[in-house]
Order: structure tokens, then C-alpha cells, then sequence
């Protein structure tokens, strides 16, 4: 069968296929879009996005939305994070970190799927910490500033080792494991 990605990043299409190969399920990319409604809770974005293209009469689709949640700071940038990135960036969220001890922060992906009428929501975390400063080249985003092992930032390791500990690669798992549950997979 197919699911249709309805992103606007084709990176995400590629993904979902990787994980998916050998599972039967072949990803299509679609570019349609929804309102991500203001939320502070991505499941809600998720879900209010799923009725939105259900009414216009899409169905077998997978749609996410991600976001870094730092703990001192409340759960900002949160489901702010894409504004968060294209205006204050990288430099601006350590600026709000400088002097603070408490380093703690967890990215989060919510995927919604539906499926054969079924709906699916998972959410997947990454724990890990702010750094005190940006290092590395790789992946986009606030993986310059975010480590998982206290050691090298996302932007320092490996597409394959970030997919394999990520909030994305986790809540593919999850999608994964709930789909085995009923047998649509
Ligand atoms: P999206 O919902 O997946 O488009 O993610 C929203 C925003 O969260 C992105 O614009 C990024 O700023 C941030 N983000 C999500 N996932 C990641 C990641 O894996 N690394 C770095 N930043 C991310």
C-alpha cells in the first residue's frame, strides 16, 4: 500500500521510506497545506491537522510536526520552534541559556497517520542538553546547540546514528510497533 508525506520537506519523504522498506509500504511525497493551528501541545497541531485533510477527502497519509523543548525555559521554543529558528536562531536561544545551569531539553516528534480509517498518533522524544556554544556542520536546525550524549552535538554525528536515537527515528518505532498491533502492517 501507499501513505502519502505531506510535508513540505522532502528530506522527511526519504526517511519514512528508509524506515519503512521491507515493511510493504511505499511513501509518497505530497505537498498539501494545512493549518498548524496554535497550540501549545503538538499533538493537538497533529490532530486538528488530520481532521483539516480528512475533510478535504485525503486519506493514507502521515503528517509530524517536531519541535526542541527546553526545560528552563518553560518548553520554549516548542511548537514555536520553526518561528523560533527563522528569527532569534541558534545564537539567540543560547542567549537566553547564558548563566543558566540547568542545561536540560528534549526534542520531540509527533506523527499522525492514517491508515485504512484508522487513525495513529505517536509522539517520540530525545532527551539530551543545551551546549554552551554551536559546534558542528551536519543536519539543520538546533542540532549545532543539542547533544544527546553530552559528548558531540546532532550537527557532529552521523545522519544514521541521529536517525537511530532521534524524537523522529523514535516515533517511527512507535508508529511501527502500533501499526504491527493491528495487523496493518
Ligand atoms: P518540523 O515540525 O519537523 O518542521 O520542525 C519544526 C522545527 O523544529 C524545525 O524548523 C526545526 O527548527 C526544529 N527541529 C525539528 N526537528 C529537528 C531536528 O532533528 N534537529 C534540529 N532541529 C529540529
Amino acid at each position: 500500500m501507499k501513505l502519502k508525506v505531506i510535508t513540505s520537506n522532502p528530506g522527511k519523504v526519504a526517511e519514512y521510506q528508509k524506515s519503512f522498506d521491507g515493511l510493504g509500504i511505499e511513501m509518497e511525497h505530497l505537498k498539501h497545506p494545512y493549518d498548524e493551528v496554535q497550540s501549545s501541545d503538538l499533538e493537538e497541531v497533529v490532530h486538528k491537522g488530520m481532521d483539516e485533510l480528512i475533510s478535504a477527502g485525503i486519506r493514507n497519509f502521515i503528517v509530524d510536526d517536531s519541535g526542541l523543548f527546553v526545560d528552563s525555559l518553560k518548553g520554549f521554543p516548542g511548537v514555536w520552534s520553526a518561528y523560533a529558528q527563522k528569527t532569534i536562531g541558534n545564537p539567540g536561544i543560547l542567549k537566553l541559556m547564558d548563566g543558566v545551569q540547568d542545561r536540560g531539553a528534549e526534542f520531540r516528534c509527533c506523527i499522525g497517520c492514517d491508515i485504512e480509517g484508522e487513525r495513529i498518533v505517536v509522539t517520540g522524544v530525545c532527551r539530551g542538553t543545551i551546549t554552551e556554544s554551536e559546534s558542528g556542520h551536519g543536519g539543520f536546525g538546533f542540532d549545532p546547540i543539542f547533544t544527546h550524549d553530552g559528548e558531540r552535538t546532532f550537527a557532529e554525528i552521523p545522519l544514521d546514528e541521529k536517525n537511530s536515537v532521534s524524537h523522529r527515528g523514535n516515533a517511527i518505532k512507535l508508529l511501527i510497533e502500533e501499526m504491527k498491533g493491528k495487523g496493518l502492517v
